[in-house]
């Protein structure tokens, strides 16, 4: 049997929206949980999408592989996979998904090499099923499980976390995905097993041409793995450009306000300053920035009307009409 192969595509996101769907509430702005997100994801790129708890990443990875969570809706925007458009609320073959716990997305009563064989008869229908076991072998060596054959015959519970893991990454490429979105991949596992992982997923990223969205917390991890930052506060996207430069001149105050709290850069610079207040739940959310309650740097204007995603240099833009000002000669500094 051949390796996989996947048709690179970029993943493409316009104005999307996403809604509460609850019976007998009018849908409307009052109930958006997302709103207003554009990115693009390139084939063989890493795209980092960080934010804190609530923000609203994992709802638009959901909206991206279709398989959004019940009471959730896609209220406006599109989606497309090389250029082909993804209706709502359908599962796109084309997009793979691995989450924080495997063992929450495998099943614990079958055999790790069977799963493996499910999906790749699921893509591939009329696969035989001596075929699907044998390339569920190449797969499992593929995302580097030694003795293969042995442990394809192995139940979840046998293998350890990072292995477990791996066999997850393993059902999401049996898939030939274009797009890979992995939200929070290495959260639950050993700080000792999480570069293994990270260094799998971006080896087949490479080889295999994959669009990939890494969803985490972990700046660090995003700093060394991810062409582009992403950053989500309150349901709306509110900084993007190159990691690199992004984290050295943040432009948005929360970007600044949340790296300022890093206990490794806050040491450097001598201070570590906690954000002051919390995030607003989505029922206090205003129509202008969601930020500006904590922010030093907000006016009245920021609070009156949406303000708007603009670019300010080359590949960067933030929602903010007072951007930190190292940032706006930010076009000139480079990683
Ligand atoms: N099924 C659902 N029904 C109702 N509200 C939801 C649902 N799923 C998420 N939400 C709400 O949508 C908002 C965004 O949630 P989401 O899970 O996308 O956040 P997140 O950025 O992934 O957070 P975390 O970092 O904790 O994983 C939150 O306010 C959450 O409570
Ligand atoms: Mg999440």
């Amino acid at each position: 049997m051949t390796t996989t192969k996947t048709r690179a595509a970029d993943v493409r996101i316009e104005g999307l929206a996403l809604e509460l769907d609850e019976p007998g509430v009018p849908l409307g702005e009052a109930q958006r949980l997302v709103r207003d997100v554009s990115f693009t994801v390139a084939a063989g790129e890493m795209v980092g999408l960080a934010g804190e708890s609530g923000s609203g990443k994992s709802l638009t990875a959901s909206a991206i592989s279709g398989l959004m969570p019940v009471g959730v809706r896609r209220a406006e925007g599109t989606i497309t996979i090389g250029g082909e458009i993804c209706p709502p609320h359908k599962r796109h073959p084309d997009v793979a998904m691995i989450f924080q716990n495997p063992m929450t997305s495998l099943n614990p009563s079958i055999r790790i090499g069977d799963q493996i064989a499910e999906a790749v008869r699921l893509r591939h229908k009329g696969t035989s099923r001596s075929d699907a076991r044998r390339r569920a072998v190449e797969i499992l060596e593929q995302v580097e499980v030694s003795n293969a054959p042995a442990r394809a015959k192995q139940y979840p519970f046998e293998f350890s976390g990072g292995m477990r893991q791996r066999a997850m990454i393993g059902i999401a490429i049996a898939r030939d995905p274009a797009v890979l979105v992995a939200d929070e991949p290495t959260t639950a596992l050993d700080v000792t097993v999480q570069r293994g992982v990270m260094d799998l997923i971006d080896r087949l990223r490479a080889e295999l041409g994959l669009a990939v969205l890494l969803i985490s917390h972990d700046l660090g991890v995003m700093n060394e793995r991810c062409d582009r930052l992403l950053v989500m506060y309150s349901g709306e996207l509110v900084e993007v450009g190159p990691t690199g430069q992004l984290l050295a001149t943040p432009a948005h105050p929360y970007v600044d306000g949340l790296l300022r709290c890093i206990p490794d850069r806050a040491m450097a610079a001598g201070k570590l300053e906690p954000l002051a207040g919390q995030v607003p739940p989505p029922n206090r959310w205003i129509p202008g920035c969601r930020f500006a309650e904590r922010c030093a740097s907000a006016t009245a204007e920021c609070e009156a009307a949406p303000i708007r995603f603009t670019a300010f240099a080359p590949e960067r833009e933030v929602r903010c009409i007072h951007p930190q000002a190292a940032s706006l000669g930010a076009g000139r500094s480079v990683r």
